[in-house]
């Protein structure tokens, strides 16, 4: 087998060479969006996971891949203009398309299922409305005012479009992270999404929703954070 993938790799690079590994990193609970920037060495330590056989399982879907003829977008190489509009039509639409039925649902099956479940499930709807509320107004900065400006700076990068850039992009590191902690928290409020022997099959679409969710959020967080802004801060001015 091939040794692709080093111990000393960060989890966003991996991701970023091989967005497959993606779902390796959610299968063992590894955050690559906003914890991208660690190595993988430190990333399984950290929550006690083999190194080897994690490399070994990465390396080893690498190659299936390879084998396929798998096609990987290369992010590092289309304009910033490009990207952003990806991550606004893939990223942002989606959510904008299962918040209001999820918001609804987490509703529904606290209604139904609250004289089991009531505890839980009024978190996880708490919970699920902070993100949705949080990601909303956050969604609406950066396509209103961020993103123009990134756009802007591409166009004729200068110091002071640099610097307004800067405050901006610290603000939207920290939104991320705060959408993570929430996603964490709802993981931890539904054991692993783990459903209960009563769960209807609404409560069951709830949990695979969420799920998803979740999934499409790291994906969404990582092309920002390790790809978008670290590129931005890479470029240099002329
Ligand atoms: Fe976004
Ligand atoms: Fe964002």
């Amino acid at each position: 087998m091939s040794n692709n993938f080093q111990s000393q790799d960060t989890l966003g690079g991996i991701v970023l060479k091989f967005p497959q590994a993606a779902d390796v990193f959610k299968k063992h609970g590894l955050d690559f969006c906003c914890g991208g920037d660690r190595s993988l060495a430190a990333a399984a330590n950290e929550h006690q996971i083999d190194q080897s056989s994690l490399l070994g399982e990465l390396n080893e879907r690498y190659e299936d891949a390879l084998k396929v003829g798998f096609v990987t977008k290369d992010w590092m190489s289309v304009s910033l203009e490009q990207l952003i509009h990806h991550i606004v039509n893939t990223h942002h639409a989606y959510l904008n398309q299962v918040f209001p039925t999820l918001s609804e649902l987490t509703l529904k099956i606290l209604r139904v299922h609250g004289q089991h479940h009531g505890d839980m499930l009024s978190l996880v709807h708490q919970k699920f409305n902070e993100l949705r509320s949080g990601l909303e107004a956050h969604m609406i900065k950066e396509e209103e005012v961020v993103f123009p400006q990134i756009i802007a700076y591409e166009i004729a990068p200068s110091e002071s479009k640099r610097e307004s850039l800067q405050q901006l992009l610290l603000d939207l590191d920290r939104e991320h992270e705060e959408s993570g902690d929430i996603l964490k928290t709802i993981r931890e409020i539904t054991d692993n999404y783990d459903l209960p022997e009563d769960a209807c099959n609404t409560f069951a679409y709830v949990y695979r929703s969420l799920e998803d969710m979740e999934g499409n959020i790291f994906d969404h967080i990582h092309l920002e954070n390790n790809v978008l802004f670290l590129r931005l801060s890479e470029q240099t001015v002329a």
